[in-house]
This record gives structure tokens, C-alpha cells and sequence, in this order.
């Protein structure tokens, strides 16, 4: 294991001041968290993409807070020396201030994490504030924000319209005046995301699909190594078909049980001779 030191908010905003790209992945479990924190990963977000990467559903909606503070715990017990954000997932911050603030602090307290993240722009001003005055970093989330996919007419860029491009990036500079320490911006064009970087002074700007000129990239780590079935967005590089090798070694390990060429001795333990020959003669 490496003797990498634990990643703490000054260490990402001197990355920013020295023009060194911030790394940030998405991650759900032990494992993975493992990998990711020996890999030198920055900062890894518990995303409610969870819900649909993890546990099969169609979307982000279904996914509550027992199921996000479940993964947030393994992936902090796999990756100590990264920034760990928690995801608020849907419905969870948007009734009230005081709901917003009680789900923020079950991610610190229960799950050790160093930071939520939550969607929208100025609309949720308030409960920024709110989380950030109770000591907790916000990342915010702007662009294509999953939850409100339906609102937003699908899965679709956002900000290719003059219109749009300078709601998002209005929504930006009032997220950074409620006090968030990043703000993600997802499937923006990459000229927005510019200046969206260059305008903001004191927040790091992550993209996702919204080009090179952020402070920082985010990946959906299934999409990177083929492991979500249903589709690959065109943003996601893939860094390798991890999800082929597994279907193949399925496929050989089903054909092997089959015809008797899995376990070999090597898979086994024996018993001495003499202990199987008493055995025998116990049970006769
Ligand atoms: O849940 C998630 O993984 C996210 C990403 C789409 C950024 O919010």
C-alpha cells in the first residue's frame, strides 16, 4: 500500500493556483475505492449514480440515503487519503433548509466524508448556505443535473443556446456567493465551461463532457472500464473492457463446472491418509 497523504481542501485549491489538473472519479464500493486511492485519485465522488451503475434501476430518483451512506462507508474504508464527496440524492435537500443540513451531516458523521455535492443553480441558494454555515463543503452541480432530467427533456447538453449558456453561468456565480468550494458542470459545451472557469475566482470547476479548460475532469468510473451495460455516453473514454473480461471468464467458469474440468487438486484440501482411514471407520 502506498504512503499517500489524506487530500484536504487546501491541497486541491493550491492544485487550482498552480494550473495542476484536479482528478475525480466516481466510486461506489471497497474494491474500486482501493484502486482508486493507490492510483492517486484526488477526489472521489459517491455519486446517486449508484442507483442505476449499482443497483439497477432506471434512474437516479429511487435511490434514499441508507443506500448512499451504505456505499459511502465502504468506499472511505477502501480510499482514506482521498476528498470524499457524498452525493445528496433526490429529494433529500430540496423540501427545506433543515432537511438539506440533516442529510449533509449523515454523510460526515456516518460515512467520514470530506464534502457533499448537490444539483441545481440559484434555486438552492439557501440550502447551500445552510449546509455551508453547519461546516460542511458544497460541491455544487450544474448543466445536465440527473435529477431533473425530466425538466431538462432527457439526458440532453446544456447551454448550447446564448440563453441558457448565461443562465448556467449566473447559476455558477451564485453558487460560488452561497460558499461552495467547486461546482460541477456536466455536459456544458467546453467554450461555456471556459469561461465559467475563468470567470469564478474562488471555486474549482470540475467538468464532465465539458471539455479541457476546467480545473478538473470527473469520469463515471463504469463507464471507463465497460461495465455499465445499457450504454456508453460519448463523453466517457474507455479505459479498458473490464466488462468483457469478466463475461468471459463467467462464460469459461460456467462451460468448466460444466464439463468437469473445474475444481482441480489445486482448488481443494486434502486429508492425510491415516486421519480419512479413521475417519471411515468412525462413521461405519
Ligand atoms: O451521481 C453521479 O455520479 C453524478 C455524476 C453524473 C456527476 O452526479
Amino acid at each position: 500500500m502506498s504512503e499517500r497523504k489524506k487530500i484536504m481542501l487546501p491541497d486541491l485549491f493550491r492544485k487550482k493556483r498552480k494550473g495542476q489538473p484536479i482528478t475525480m472519479l466516481t466510486c461506489y464500493d471497497y474494491p474500486t475505492a482501493y484502486f482508486q486511492d493507490e492510483a492517486g485519485i484526488d477526489m472521489i465522488l459517491v455519486g446517486d449514480s449508484l442507483g442505476m451503475t449499482m443497483l439497477g434501476y432506471d434512474s437516479t430518483l429511487p435511490v434514499t440515503m441508507e443506500d448512499m451512506i451504505r456505499h459511502a462507508q465502504a468506499v472511505r474504508r477502501g480510499a482514506k487519503n482521498v476528498w470524499l464527496i457524498g452525493d445528496m440524492p433526490y429529494m433529500t435537500y430540496q423540501p427545506s433548509v433543515e432537511c438539506a443540513i440533516r442529510n449533509a451531516g449523515r454523510f460526515m458523521a456516518e460515512a467520514s466524508c470530506d464534502a457533499i455535492k448537490l444539483e441545481g443553480g440559484r434555486e438552492i441558494s439557501d440550502r447551500i448556505k445552510g449546509i455551508v454555515a453547519a461546516g460542511i463543503p458544497v460541491m455544487g452541480h450544474l448543466g445536465l443535473t440527473p435529477q431533473s432530467a425530466s425538466a431538462l427533456g432527457g439526458f440532453k447538453v446544456q447551454g448550447k443556446g446564448a440563453l441558457q449558456a448565461k443562465k448556467i453561468m449566473d447559476d455558477a456565480l451564485a453558487l460560488e456567493e452561497a460558499g461552495v468550494f467547486a461546482i460541477l458542470l456536466e455536459m456544458v459545451p467546453d467554450r461555456v465551461c471556459k469561461i465559467i472557469t475563468e470567470k469564478v475566482k474562488d471555486t474549482i470547476i470540475i467538468s464532465l463532457g465539458s471539455g479541457p479548460d476546467a480545473h478538473g475532469q470527473l469520469l463515471i468510473y463504469h463507464d471507463m472500464f465497460g461495465l455499465y451495460p445499457k450504454f456508453k455516453p460519448r463523453m466517457a473514454k474507455v479505459y479498458g473492457d473490464a466488462g468483457s473480461v469478466i463475461l468471459n471468464g463467467l462464460r469459461q467458469y460456467a462451460q468448466e463446472v460444466t464439463n468437469k474440468t473445474f475444481p482441480r487438486p489445486e482448488n481443494w484440501f486434502p486429508m492425510k491418509d491415516e486421519e480419512y482411514e479413521e475417519f471411515k471407520k468412525l462413521i461405519d
